[in-house]
């Protein structure tokens, strides 16, 4: 399996506290079937990216070079989950911020009073500069799990979307699991990363998560999610194919 959503990099922002506890969740991932893991710093700036992606790299580095020291089979990719807001607009370095220099580029918004005629603003800048936006976690934002129709239009619109393994297991709420169910289920999830932090807040065991998926979504869709679709992005290539179809609120009409 492949997590394209992982804040395993120590030292760059609230993810894995120090080189060891980095290590220590790619152990994790290494028993829980995962080969190959995106590393994901947040960046809270899209200016001024070069410290940032000189730290990241160095870091990564280090990683590489510890797992291979000590047998660990798991492989590190540069990303970052891309904080999106009006600072977008002024950007002209977002290609450098995609995941494996790929064209596709992992974003998430503020988690409030971001309005969905703002997020087609943001992702056709990001598709005017040639790259191809991932929304992080949709199913963690207010804004979406109370408006099925907003997600819908943009499923209409071709956006892609990445869940966190944790939501689909029931971990983090209600609203999280109904949301990043019912796009798994219908074809819309093309990922599914586990945002992970550390070993035990949000972690990367995901084969121990996987047990409280719920058992009805196709297997198709599961081998898309945490194999297929995350390979094209690393090797840039166009994404797997899936019949997607639009999603409706359980209870609701
Ligand atoms: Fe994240």
């Amino acid at each position: 399996m492949i997590d394209i959503h992982c804040h395993i990099l120590n030292g760059i922002d609230d993810g894995a506290r120090d080189l060891e506890t980095a290590v220590q969740m790619c152990r994790i991932a290494e028993m829980n079937g995962i080969k190959h893991i995106v590393a994901t710093p947040h960046t809270t700036t899209v200016d001024n990216i070069g410290h940032f992606l000189e730290t990241r790299d160095n870091k990564i580095r280090i990683l590489r070079q510890v797992l291979e020291e000590r047998g660990i089979d798991v492989k590190i990719y540069p990303g970052a989950e891309v904080f999106v807001d009006d600072d977008i607009f002024f950007s002209n370095d977002l290609k450098r911020l995609t995941i494996n220099g790929s064209r596709y580029i992992l974003i998430e918004f503020a988690f409030r009073n971001v309005k969905i005629r703002k997020i087609y603003d943001y992702l056709n800048e990001i598709i005017n500069a040639g790259l191809v936006p991932i929304i992080a976690h949709p199913e963690r934002y207010e804004f979406f799990q109370f408006d099925y129709d907003a997600v819908n239009s943009l499923i209409r619109n071709g956006v892609i979307f990445q869940i966190n393994a944790s939501s689909l297991a029931s971990f983090d709420g209600l609203q999280e699991f109904e949301l990043a169910y019912s796009m798994a289920y219908n074809g819309v999830a093309s990922f599914i990363g586990t945002d992970a932090h550390s070993p035990v807040h949000r972690a990367n065991n995901l084969s121990e998560m996987m047990r409280y998926f719920p058992p009805d979504i196709s297997q198709y869709n599961m081998q898309v999610m945490v194999h297929d679709a995350p390979k094209a992005v690393l090797t840039d290539s166009p994404l797997p194919q899936t019949e997607r179809k639009e999603i409706r609120k359980r209870g609701g009409f």
